[in-house]
């Protein structure tokens, strides 16, 4: 008779109880409705890093399209607007967000488009000259995702565009939102864009959330070659 495997499990054992299932994180929509966009960790009151990054791509002109993917309730919209640029696209997951951008104490982004949409399933109906992602691609965890997010920011950009990404950096945090994340240092970013584009300008920076915990970001400028 044959010993019983060390796999098998034993006679009178009580099966194991299943892990229980990870907690799901609340959806984009739902985090905006119960914080409010001033008190996500991700707020910030002066998008300075991102406005440096627009700054030194000095040859835009204001008539550029520009996109924001994830834009959030970003303020970075009414700088925009501000400085004069006339093309704004704001795309995001959550229509809450989008909503605070649009509500009558900013409403001069009755000139904005915007689209509530998933990024990945989202084909660019345009190519625009300036691509701005802040806190958006490092939610990519996956191969697949990464490669989608690749091939359609390839799709989405005229030549010569430029793009702006900026993730949590490698010391940065492992999770927003319940959400785990990719971290990424400028090498590795432009690693992962490949050939096609050209490293401009890179920047590391210390974002301190509404309850003021620091987080360490990576700000990553690349030119499209087309
Ligand atoms: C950490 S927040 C950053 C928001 C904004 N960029 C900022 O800096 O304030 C991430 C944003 O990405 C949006 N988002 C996440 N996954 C998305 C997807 N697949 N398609 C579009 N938006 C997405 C969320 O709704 C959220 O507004």
């Amino acid at each position: 008779m044959s010993e019983p495997s060390a796999a098998s499990p034993s006679a009178g054992t009580p099966p194991s109880p299943e892990a229980p299932p990870a907690e799901a994180p609340p959806a984009w929509e739902e985090v905006y409705r119960t914080r409010g966009p001033e008190r996500v960790s991700w707020f910030e009151p002066v998008p300075e890093a991102s406005l440096r990054m627009l700054h030194a791509v000095t040859w835009l002109p204001r008539t550029a399209p520009l996109i924001d993917v994830g834009a959030g309730a970003s303020r970075l919209v009414d700088h925009l607007l501000d400085e004069g640029f006339t093309d704004l696209t704001l795309l995001d997951l959550s229509d809450s967000a989008l909503a605070a951008t649009r509500a009558p104490s900013r409403a001069r982004a009755a000139s904005v488009q915007f689209v509530a949409t998933d990024l990945l399933a989202w084909p660019p109906p345009r190519r625009f000259a300036y691509w701005h992602d802040r806190a958006v691609f490092h939610f990519f965890t996956t191969p697949e995702a990464q490669a989608r997010y690749k091939a359609l920011l390839e799709a989405a950009l005229a030549p010569e565009a430029a793009v702006m990404i900026a993730t949590f950096a490698p010391d940065g945090p492992e999770r927003c939102s319940g959400r785990p994340v990719a971290r990424y240092s400028a090498p590795m970013l432009a690693a992962f864009l490949g050939p096609r584009f050209e490293l401009l300008w890179q920047e590391r920076t210390t974002h301190l959330t509404p309850a003021g915990t620091p987080q360490r970001f990576q700000y990553a400028l690349f030119r499209f070659k087309g």
